[in-house]
């Protein structure tokens, strides 16, 4: 564990244009919490003592913080500003000073911030030598946002919007909301604090102007900045990952003829010369692999699709597909499948945790679901298995080779041998023993002169 950087992530605040239940900080760009966000960054940038200033929708965010493994977290009871959310860390703070380190603190509603921003600017602050060093960035509209204040050249302060002079309120470079703070430093540079101004709020802010040694480190990039208070900016922030990452993919190798509707999750990985169709979505967890063509219209959610895999017009969650298997048009493929290499699955087709062997074709409108299935068994159209009692769900095995004539009911716990036929339109409530057919049926009866008698047909 490294001990010298430590860091305060604030996430307390309310959020209240998001007009939302959920508090802001949990909002998502390309589906993914902005608090998510920040802290991969800051993990990223190699940080590992990190603790979260919560407050607002509390419970959601402690939730969420302990879903992803468990922060270390410290409630700010009332919003009495940034200042203050960090004077609620004190233990933490104190700790840190201890171990003569530098803390890092940074916004929860501002999911740009990276590892290199995180780098370079602590390079930076230990360089100088900085009690405090503040990420500043240069944008054209600097409404909103602290400004820059320099005298002679040199750093002196941080104004807020609502404190700005006309002059100051022209300045374009801003606080980014990220800092490195000399850990032994920032509690006597928080007691300076007063709430004297014009929000009425502690401004962390405001220990620039106490700090002895300061410094700007100016990101490269302005989006460090972004944040999001209202649903429109977080559409903007979500147009501007998602363009970021289909690039970044494109950059691989990956080929995205037209990227209409296509939205890649920001951790998925995609191999070279996959192909990405229209109105595709592919996110969480999910590794494909090279030479695929996914979409159009998918939804891939936590899967691992290896190479030459086909998945078109397919939804598919927490499952697995294996090396040139193909699925589409119009395929369900729900948690625990696994299509084994070489796989076919065809129109309105629904797989359920279930494997499904080597070559084996499952081409229409069939359920699957609860069965280990072997390699290179062909169903006909329209096969079940009733895996389902109305209490209890039930297994049903399928063994190599077997052939699943068209309309078979297998009702689980059943097996079905290895080169097994059923007849078409079976309902199959016994195990049937390998190299047999098995047949479920009544005898066709034939009433002759039956249209006849009706008189459906008229007579021409
Ligand atoms: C803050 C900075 C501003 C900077 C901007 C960058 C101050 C006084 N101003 O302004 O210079 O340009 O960020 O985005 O710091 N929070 C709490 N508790 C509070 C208040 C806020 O935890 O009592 C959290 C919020 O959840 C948010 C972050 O602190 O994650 C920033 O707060 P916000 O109110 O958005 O600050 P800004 O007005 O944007
Ligand atoms: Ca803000």
């Amino acid at each position: 564990m490294n001990n010298n950087k430590y860091a305060i992530i604030l996430a307390a605040g309310d959020g209240k244009r998001m007009k939302s239940d959920k508090p802001k900080v949990l909002a998502q760009v390309l589906f993914y919490p902005m608090l998510g966000w920040v802290l991969d960054a800051v993990k990223a940038a190699d940080i590992d003592n990190t603790a979260v200033i919560v407050g607002s929708h509390k419970e959601q965010v402690t939730a969420y913080l302990d879903s992803i493994g468990g922060y270390p977290f410290f409630e700010q009871k009332e919003r009495l500003g940034t200042g203050h959310a960090v004077m609620q860390a004190m233990p933490f703070i104190n700790e840190a000073a201890a171990n003569n380190a530098d803390i890092l603190v940074a916004c929860g509603d501002a999911p740009f911030i990276d590892a290199g921003t995180i780098a370079s600017s602590y390079e930076y602050h230990k360089a100088e030598n900085n009690d405090v060093t503040v990420v500043s960035a240069i944008v054209d509209d600097p409404t909103g946002y602290g400004r820059i204040i320099k005298e002679n050249g040199a750093f002196s302060a941080i104004v807020e919007q609502k404190d700005c002079t006309e002059e100051q309120a022209e300045i374009k470079e801003i606080n980014s909301g990220i800092y490195w703070f000399r850990a032994d430093k920032l509690s006597a540079l928080l007691d300076t604090l007063s709430n004297n101004n014009a929000a009425g709020e502690y401004y962390l802010t405001d220990t620039v102007a106490a700090a002895e040694k300061k410094g700007v480190y100016t990101a490269t990039s302005a989006d460090v900045v972004l944040g999001a208070n209202s649903r429109s900016q977080l559409a903007a922030l979500n147009d501007t990952a998602r363009r970021r990452k289909l690039a970044e993919l494109m950059d691989e190798g990956v080929d995205i003829p037209l990227s209409d509707g296509i939205i890649i999750g920001k951790d998925v990985k995609i191999g070279a010369d996959t192909v990405i169709l229209p109105n595709t979505i592919i996110k969480g967890n999910t590794v494909i692999g090279k030479n695929c063509e996914i979409g159009p219209n998918s939804y891939i959610e936590n899967c691992v699709a290896e190479d030459n895999v086909t998945l078109n017009n397919v939804q598919a969650h927490d499952s697995k597909i294996d090396s040139g298997a193909k699925a589409g048009p119009f395929v369900h493929l729900r948690p625990g499948t696994h299509l084994h290499s070489g796989v076919k699955i065809g129109d309105f087709v629904e797989v359920k945790n279930s494997e499904v062997g080597i070559n084996t074709c499952i081409a229409h409108l069939t359920y699957i679901g609860d069965s280990d299935v072997g390699k290179g068994v062909n169903f006909g159209c329209g096969c079940v298995t009733a895996n389902y009692d109305g209490i209890k769900k039930y297994r049903t095995t399928i063994g190599d080779n077997a052939f699943i004539g068209c309309n078979t009911n297998m009702i689980a716990p059943v097996t079905i041998g290895d080169n097994a036929t059923t007849a078409a339109g079976s309902t199959i409530t016994k195990d049937v023993p390998a190299d047999s057919l098995a047949v479920e049926r009544g005898q066709t009866r034939i009433i002759e002169n039956w249209e006849k008698n009706k008189k459906r047909i008229k007579k021409a």
